[in-house]
Parts: C-alpha cells; sequence; structure tokens
C-alpha cells in the first residue's frame, strides 16, 4: 500500500446507521440546538434532526429502534443525538451506561434563573392565559421557591449530575458554558471538537453575529452556502421579571450551583 493512501476496505465506503457515540444531554433551554447546528458543519459528524427521545419516552422500543432513527455515516464518523430531558431522566444514566459505557456526554449549562425564565417562556408562547412567573415560582404566594415547576426543578442541575456520576467517569462528560456558547461559540466549539477526538474545522470563521437578532449564527457550512440562524423559537424575548423574585431565586440556587462548580470543577459564575 503507498504509505500516504488511507486504507478502506469496501464495506467501508458503504453508508449505514449506527447507534450513538456522543450525547447532548441537556439542559434544556440552555443552548442545545445551537451547540449541535454549531456542530453540524464539521464533516467527522452526522448527528439526528430532531431530538429522539430514546432514553426517556421510547426505551422500551428497543436499540434497533434507536439505531434507525440515527442518520447514516461512513467508517469514522461519529454519530449524534440531542435531547436535553435526558439529563434530568432518573433512568437516562443506567440506560446509556448499558447500552455504551464509552458513551461521550455533553452538558450545556447556563445561570439557572435565566434558564428558568427561558423555560417559562417557551411555555408562555404555546398558550394563553399564562400566569406571571412571579406566581409560578412560589408555593401558594409564599415566599418557598416550588421545586416542583419543572421550570424551576431542572436548574438544581448538581442534583441531577450527581446521578450520572454514578455511572461515568468526570472526563466523559464535557460541560459546556450556554453563556459563552452566545459570547463565543468558536471557542465553546473548539473544546467540543476537541473532546470528541475531531479535527479544529469549526472556528471563527464560520461564525457571524447577526444584530438584528442579537445572537451567533452561521456563516457557511458544507451544508448551506448562505448565512443562516437558529429560527425564531431560538432567543426570545424574555418579560421582566420582578427583581426582589430573581434575587430569591439566586439565593436559592446558590448552594446547588457552588456543589455544580464543585463536582465539575469549573466556576461558571453566575450571578
Ligand atoms: P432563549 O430563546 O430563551 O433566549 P435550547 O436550544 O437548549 O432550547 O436553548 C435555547 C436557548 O439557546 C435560547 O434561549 C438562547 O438564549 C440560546 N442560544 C444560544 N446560542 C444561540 C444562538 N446562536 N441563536 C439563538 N439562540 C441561542
Amino acid at each position: 500500500v503507498p504509505p500516504k493512501y488511507k486504507v478502506l476496505r469496501q464495506q467501508d465506503l458503504v453508508a449505514s446507521r449506527q447507534l450513538p457515540s456522543a450525547l447532548i444531554i441537556g439542559v434544556k433551554k440552555g443552548g442545545t440546538r445551537a451547540l449541535l447546528e454549531f456542530m453540524r458543519p464539521h464533516p467527522g459528524i452526522r448527528a439526528a434532526g430532531s431530538e429522539i427521545h430514546f432514553f426517556d419516552h421510547h426505551y422500551s422500543k428497543g436499540f434497533h429502534w434507536y439505531r434507525h432513527r440515527m442518520p447514516t455515516t461512513l467508517e469514522g464518523q461519529i454519530t449524534m443525538e440531542k435531547t436535553p430531558s435526558y439529563f434530568v431522566t432518573a433512568e437516562a444514566p443506567r440506560r446509556v451506561h448499558l447500552m455504551n459505557p464509552g458513551m461521550k456526554l455533553i452538558v450545556v449549562v447556563r445561570d439557572p434563573v435565566t434558564r428558568a425564565i427561558s423555560d417559562y417562556t417557551q411555555v408562555k408562547s404555546k398558550r394563553i392565559d399564562m400566569p406571571k412567573f412571579e406566581e409560578l415560582a412560589f408555593v401558594n404566594g409564599s415566599e418557598v421557591v416550588d421545586t416542583t415547576w419543572s421550570p424551576l426543578r431542572i436548574g438544581m442541575y448538581a442534583k441531577y449530575l450527581e446521578r450520572w456520576l454514578n455511572y461515568f467517569p468526570l472526563s466523559q462528560l464535557l460541560f459546556v458554558s450556554g453563556e459563552r456558547l452566545i459570547s463565543d461559540p468558536a471557542l465553546e466549539i473548539a473544546r467540543v471538537q476537541d473532546f470528541l477526538g475531531l479535527k479544529r474545522l469549526i472556528s471563527e470563521k464560520h461564525f457571524y453575529f447577526n444584530a438584528t437578532k442579537g445572537f451567533p449564527c452561521l456563516l457557511k457550512s458544507e451544508q448551506r452556502a448562505t448565512p443562516h440562524c437558529l429560527g425564531k423559537n431560538k432567543g426570545r424575548n424574555h418579560p421582566s421579571i420582578d427583581p426582589t423574585v430573581i434575587k430569591r431565586l439566586r439565593d436559592f440556587y446558590r448552594p446547588f450551583n457552588r456543589r455544580f462548580y464543585q463536582l465539575t470543577g469549573i466556576d461558571f459564575g453566575w450571578p
């Protein structure tokens, strides 16, 4: 074999569907769609288009069902999927581990207070007559934070991370800052490429800041030659929330955030 050429077998040239070897497991409203779409131009990965919900809703359908939801790949390409509810699903760590103990897990996290407001804004956009955030955040008009309300529950990241760490070493998890994914997408995408063992092909050159949308967008990719942003449902305007409510929520999350920084070894700098 001439040494400068790659050696491939005939079967390596045939596209086939594989179970994912990397998952974006959360968090909901953290910036999971942005992360996946910003990684999509990389030729080393192929990702499912929609959220598959295998490890929460469709687990009983089996691995065969799951594999057939995956895009076709060639030898050496990484198959990926993102379903943000996996992070908070009690059974997910055990189920993922059973399927592949070497799975690479990516978690996009964001200040839990902003995340809660983002989550609320999403629900509100689909409902008429939505009570105010300030009313939903506390138990019966008290000052007790309602942790049964999912926009607030999901933000207790440390609690959920502990469950994943029962099954996976920290080295198999990558934490992406949702804030930095907005302020410096190329930096976070470089970290993701390194984590997945991919060449750093996606860089500053791929992004521009769209002043109208107020978010970074893709300038070009192999799939699309024209600039494009995420859809209208990403980067919504948030309602303004009573500052005393914000303060109470910050106080509530502080110990959870500290624990999360301890577990991950990263200070995300949330206020
Ligand atoms: P908002 O719509 O509340 O601003 P997810 O994809 O996990 O549901 O996260 C949605 C959030 O991604 C958005 O929440 C937005 O803040 C964030 N985001 C990060 N980068 C973005 C980008 N380039 N374009 C649009 N939204 C982005």
